[in-house]
């Protein structure tokens, strides 16, 4: 593979995916407002290095609820990666583990959560809750069985967004049962079923739709997914101060800043506009993690440094798994990390744990 930019990972991925799934992984919605100014804010952050620092080990760990992790890095969630490749979340697990990076498995994967935990090493599990509240509750005790050490609920999806570019394309991957792996597995799911979806395949598939999304989802449902675990768990998708607080309140574990990587709301602020605000409003009492827009070492020192404890990594490792499976993930992995340890150091910076924001300046 060998390849080391973003540009080119994404040039290669799409010489490689059919022009549908790629523009599905590629675009934002909207006319990609948000997904673009994810990464021309990370820009208008430079990095003010200080020399003469020792530099000659670097320590890129960091601790999370509890457990040390090599790197501040993980892998997002991202669905429907069977339009990637054939081995989707099961590639995608192998390397995350080969390197020592936690994933966090999406709802809507094209195998079931045991499946990927069998193959996975540390690994989260990221629910969309369900409009039915018993498939939400079976989801998360599946979860606990199969080992998953946190849940990870996406709130910035009430609904799909109005994503632009797949409508002009007439592409819908959740249609196509690219995401079925979870629901279909699902005790509580089947009984809603006439007959199984090897029967009736799309018959599935449109019953899934059906519960796949809860626009009622609210605080108070929170509240009872936190009676209901003893896991820790996150909201990802948070943009305002004012739901971190909300998140503390609700006795949640942690946060992830996150706009879904400009797929949702479009013309909503930059994840890293976001970011010093809410890190503010949390002070170090629950982790705060970060997405949306990380492309290279340098992304990930500013997030670090504006108060991030990790950040995660999307649409890079989808085109390594898109170029090359296993392998390519793994590539993009170890470049992250070469990267990360590279910037750390030429930024006179000897760990993750040194970053703050006296690192920074805005221009
Ligand atoms: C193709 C695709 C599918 C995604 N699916 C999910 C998902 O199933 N659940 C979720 O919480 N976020 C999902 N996301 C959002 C990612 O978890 C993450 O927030 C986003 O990719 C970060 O933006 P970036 O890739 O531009 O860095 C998806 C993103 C992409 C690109």
């Amino acid at each position: 593979m060998k390849l080391f930019h973003f540009t080119d990972l994404e040039k290669k991925a799409e010489s490689i995916l059919g022009s549908h799934p790629f523009t599905y992984i590629k675009s934002g919605s909207g006319d990609e407002e948000t997904l673009g100014d994810n990464i021309a804010d990370l820009r208008k952050w430079k990095i003010r290095p200080k020399f003469l620092q020792d530099v000659s080990k670097r320590d890129l760990s960091i601790s999370l609820f509890g457990k040390n992790y090599k790197t501040p890095y993980l892998l997002a969630p991202v669905g429907n990666l069977g339009i990637v490749h054939p081995e989707a979340e099961l590639a995608v697990s192998r390397a995350a583990k080969q390197v020592g990076v936690p994933i966090i498995a999406s709802t809507v994967t094209s195998v079931s959560m045991e499946e990927i935990a069998a193959e996975a090493g540390d690994r989260w599990f990221q629910l969309y809750c369900s409009s039915d509240m018993d498939i939400t509750l079976s989801f998360i005790r599946r979860a606990e069985q199969a080992g998953y050490g946190a849940i990870v609920i996406t709130v910035d999806m009430p609904a799909l967004g109005f994503r632009a570019s797949d409508l002009t394309n007439q592409y819908a991957p959740f249609k196509l049962g690219a995401a079925s792996g979870n629901y279909f597995s699902d005790p509580v799911f089947q009984k809603k079923l006439a007959c199984s979806p090897s029967k009736d395949f799309q018959r599935a598939v449109d019953e899934q739709l059906k519960h796949l999304f809860a626009p009622g989802f609210s605080w108070e449902d929170v509240a009872a997914l936190r009676m209901a675990t003893d896991l820790p768990i996150l909201l990802k998708g948070i943009l305002h101060p004012s739901d971190a607080k909300k998140a503390m309140e609700f006795e949640l574990d942690g946060i992830i800043v996150s706009n879904h990587g400009g797929r949702q709301l479009d013309g909503c602020i930059s994840s890293i506009a976001a970011l010093p605000a809410i890190v503010d409003e949390v002070g170090g009492r629950i982790p705060v993690l970060f997405d949306s827009g990380i492309r290279k070492g340098a992304d990930v020192v500013k997030a670090l440094a504006l108060g991030a404890d990790a950040v995660l990594l999307g649409r890079p490792y989808v085109y390594g798994l898109a170029i090359n499976g296993e392998e390519g993930v793994k590539e993009v992995l170890d470049n992250f990390i070469y990267d990360l340890d590279a910037t750390m150091a030429t930024a006179g910076v000897n760990a993750v744990s040194a970053l703050d924001r006296d690192l920074l300046v805005r221009t």
